[in-house]
Parts: C-alpha cells; structure tokens; sequence
C-alpha cells in the first residue's frame, strides 16, 4: 500500500524576466519526513518553496495537499492548511518582543479587545519547554542574538498551527551548538508527527538529519531520493551537473615585522558596567590571516565592532599601519584602508531596494575610476559591475534591478565582490562565506588567500571551524570577553580550539 505524499508539488514553473526560477519541478514530501532541498546559489530552491507557501503564484503546474488539489493564494492560506515557513532571512519585527512576534496576526483576546498576553505566554513558554529554546519573550527582537530570533521564529509557526515546516537555510547564521540544538528540536518535531523541509548548503547536515534530499540545478529538479541510497560527493555532482574538484592554494610566506593592526588593552564596557572586551592584546601583521574563534557571544562581535569604528571603546589603544584609531568614525577605518564583510548582511551590508550595480559600488563610489569630479561615470560602474558578476558567478536577469531579486546567496556575493574589490589594507570577514554554495565559498577562500599572499591582513570571524583551520595563519579564541589564547594553526586542532572555546583549560583535563 502506498502512502498518500503530504505535499506533492507537480510540474511548477515560474519565470522572472529572463530567468526561468522553476523549470517544471516536481517534489514530493511524505508525511512525518525530513527532506532536504540542496542546489547551488540560484538554483530555485527558495522560489520554490516561496511557491508551496503562497508568497508567490505559479505561472503553471499544481500543488496537493494530502491528496487534495489545492490553491495557495497566500501566506494565510497556506497557514490554514498547516504550513508554516521560515524563510531564509528573517522576518521578524526588530522594535516588537518575541511574544508580540509569535502572536502577531493570532493573538488571544479577553474581554473581547484586550490581548491575553499572560495565557499567550503560558501556551509559548510550554512550546518553548519541550523544545528546549530559552528566549527572554519580553525582549524586543532587536536585542536578542540571532539564535534566538530563529527560536522565535520556529515558536511563531507552531503557535500557528503548522504541521509542515519550511525552513529556509535555518542553519546558516547559527553556531555548531545551536545546529545541534536546531537538529534535536527538528527530530523531536518529526517524532510528534510534523513534516519538515529543509533547505542547507552544507551536505554533512543533509546526511546527519535528513530522511531524503531533492537537488535542484538551474531551475530543475535533478534528482530525489533517500538518505540511505546517496553520498555527500554524489549530491555535490548532481548540483553541479560536474565532477568536483579542489584546487588548493599556496601559501605564501611573508616577512613580518610591524603589525598592521595593533590593540592593546582594548575594553568596552556597557552603561551598566558589563565588561563585553576585557583587555584585549591582538596584533595582526601583513600577509597573515588571523582567525577569531569562539562559541557566539563571547565578545566576537564587539571585537569586529571596534574595528571597524562602529563601536566606541572605553579603554585601551587601537592603531592601523601606526595611526591611532580609537573611537574613530566607520568612514575613518574604510580611508585608511579597514573593508569589512559584515555578518548580518541585511542590516549592514546592502540595501535591498536599490539597483544591484549601486550596491556593488556604494562606499567605493568615490574611487576615481567610478566618480570624477562629483560625477559618476556609468560606463566604468557597468564594466565594474559586469566583470564582478562573472568574476563571482553571480546570477543576474539585469544589474538595473534592485537587489533583492537575486537570490539569497547571491545577494551575499555582490557585498564580497565589492569589499574585496577596493585597493584594502585589512579586511575584517565575519562568516564570509555563510548561505554560499560549495563553489562560491570556495572562491571567497581563494580571495582571502591572495589578498593575504599580496601582504594584505585578513581577520577572519567563523563559527566553522574548519573554515578557521583551512585558512588562518593564526587562530585567537575568544571566550568571555577576553582572547583565551592565540594558536598557530599548525600546532593545534578541532578538539584543543574547542577546549578553549569553552573556557577548560589545560589544568582542569
Ligand atoms: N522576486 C524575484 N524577482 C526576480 N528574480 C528573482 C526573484 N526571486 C528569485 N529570482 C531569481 O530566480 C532565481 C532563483 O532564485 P532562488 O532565490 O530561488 O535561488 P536559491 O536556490 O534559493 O539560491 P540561494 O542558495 O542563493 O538562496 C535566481 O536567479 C534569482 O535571481
Ligand atoms: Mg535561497
């Protein structure tokens, strides 16, 4: 006896413009799986799932629920039949708190009008419980950690009603912990009976937690089937319709002698007195790439904050090529040469409604090559931009439209493109290399070589180990605010840099 598929998907399409999106894809969800949608940066994974939960029509093709033809006209509908989505970049309502977020649209009323937020947040708190999450509810968005944005997210669909979860790359801003934790609460959801999709750039998960994978390339499904009967490498080929191969960069030695970048004693500390950088000592020399580790949280992003000038400090000494820098404005770091890939790419890196070209540019409009005299010069921006989209792969229908019609991964090609493009001296990366497809990251890595082989400094923030371990000369692991330790990347590995990370030193075993 066969079993009636949850979701059945059959022959979608949809264009943009030029681009075909969907080419007539099929996908198949059975009830109470984990399936995992896989495909390069373009490949059509989101449109396609943006289509299952009504954000975007067909243009051909049907959709069944449990059986049923249905039409999923939109987000709320798709909400009644129990989907619930959460897409790859957030959606959340920064100025809301997590509880105002999860019961937005279905709040619960006493006395006909007023909002029964106390038998909301008990029914929350429960969900929270068995899932494990600790989200402060009465915080607003904005100052939670993205983690717990996510946890809101997830506690927002399934106070929703969802049974079907679409998750959107759910693991691409999260630590190696919260993954696990992401994973427990995922299996913990198909035990109570939930479907999951899943879509990932990264194949170990695929393996570690799906029952089944689609992969997608160029538009089209390739390829389904389960777990059991495929392997990382086979998936890695059926995306990229290509065999894979690595070629590995070589590692220039330079001579070292004054750091580029020197902190020394560098603390900030909140209005209320929390030490957030304890007496931090870095020195980052030419030609070297240092890599900043640590469980998120301990003091990496303040680190990257101060600098790159958007954080003050109260104490210490910060100097680039011997100039002091302390307290110095953004707009004063990037003159002297500081580009910054930011983490949060949405809130700092692009600007999602202007021109895909603009956003390759901006911060560096006022190179001569782009502007003279005051004036633009479109034709050297068009050369720019255009050599940029082949240079990084990045799939454009035209470099007029405005940026958020590129896909997600792609999107965070344009800001590497452009921070990496510049005449720097120091680049500041934090996880560059997040929501990109194997071959993109790749190619980040070889850029971050090169600049560190032509004598350029590269401070290097992941939550990937093996991203640390792959490209730094030098790893500092951060742990409450201070730098436990600095490593050469030779002399150490996964386990004594996770020692650290948790703060267990030697002495303790
Ligand atoms: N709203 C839109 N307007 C125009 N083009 C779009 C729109 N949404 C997606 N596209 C295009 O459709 C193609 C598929 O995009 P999609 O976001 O589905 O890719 P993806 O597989 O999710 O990639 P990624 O891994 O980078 O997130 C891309 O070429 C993208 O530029
Ligand atoms: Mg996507």
């Amino acid at each position: 006896m066969s079993h009636t598929p949850i979701i059945e998907m059959r022959k979608i399409s949809k264009r943009f413009g030029q681009v075909q999106a969907n080419d007539t894809v099929d996908f198949t969800l059975q009830r109470g799986e984990i399936h995992a949608i896989v495909g390069e940066n373009g490949a059509g994974k989101s449109t396609l799932m943006k289509i299952l939960y009504g954000l975007y029509q067909p243009d051909s093709g049907e959709i069944y629920i449990d059986g049923k033809s249905v039409k999923i006209t939109s987000p709320r509908r798709a909400m009644r039949l129990g989907l619930g989505m959460i897409q790859q970049h957030f959606t959340l309502i920064p100025t809301f708190t997590a509880i105002q977020n999860i019961i937005l649209a279905k709040e619960p009323r006493k006395f006909a009008t007023l909002v029964d937020y106390q038998s909301a947040e008990t029914k929350i708190k429960k969900l929270a419980d068995q899932l494990g999450f600790d989200v402060p509810l009465n915080t607003p968005i904005e100052s939670l950690p993205i983690g717990s944005h996510q946890h809101t997210e997830i506690l927002k669909v399934l106070y929703h009603g969802a049974e079907i979860l679409i998750m959107d790359e759910p693991t691409a801003v999260l630590v190696p912990q919260e993954i696990d934790g992401l994973f427990d609460c995922l299996r913990g959801l198909k035990k109570d009976g939930n479907s999951i999709i899943i879509i990932t750039h990264k194949l170990d998960e695929v393996m570690a937690i799906a029952d089944s994978v689609t992969v997608m390339r160029q538009g089209k499904a390739v390829a389904t089937c389960a777990i059991s009967d495929t392997a990382p490498h086979q998936l890695a080929e059926q995306m990229l319709g290509e065999a894979v191969s690595h070629s590995p960069i070589e590692r220039k030695e330079i001579e070292q002698e004054n750091p580029i970048l020197h902190l020394a004693d560098v603390t900030i500390k909140t209005h209320t007195g929390k030490v957030l950088l304890d007496c931090i000592n870095l020195d980052v020399f030419p030609g070297e790439i240092v890599g900043i580790a640590g469980v998120e949280g301990n003091g990496q992003t303040e680190l990257i904050e101060v600098v790159t000038g958007l954080r003050k400090v109260q104490d210490g000494i910060i100097t680039l090529n011997g100039d002091s820098m302390v307290n110095a404005t953004p707009a004063k770091f990037r003159e002297k040469g500081i580009v910054h890939l930011p983490a949060d790419r949405h809130r700092h890196g692009i600007s999602l409604d202007s021109r895909i070209d603009e956003n390759l540019i901006v911060g560096q409009h006022k190179r001569k090559v782009f502007c003279k005299n005051g004036i633009l010069n479109p034709e050297n921006i068009r050369r720019f931009s255009m050599n940029a989209l082949d240079k990084y792969q990045i799939q454009v229908g035209d470099i007029s439209h405005p940026l958020k019609t590129l896909s997600g991964g792609n999107q965070q090609k344009v800001v590497v493109a452009r921070e990496l493009s510049g005449g720097q001296t120091v680049i500041i990366a934090a996880h560059p290399t997040r929501g990109l497809d194997i071959h993109a990251a790749d190619f980040v890595h070889s850029r971050l070589l090169q600049a560190r082989n032509r004598g350029k400094s590269v401070v290097l923030v992941s939550s990937e180990l093996d991203e640390l371990l792959k490209l730094s000369d030098r790893i500092a692991v951060m742990y409450n605010g201070k730098i436990a330790d600095v490593v050469k990347t030779d002399e150490t590995d996964r386990q004594a840099l996770g020692k650290l990370m948790l703060g267990i030193s030697d002495l303790d075993g």
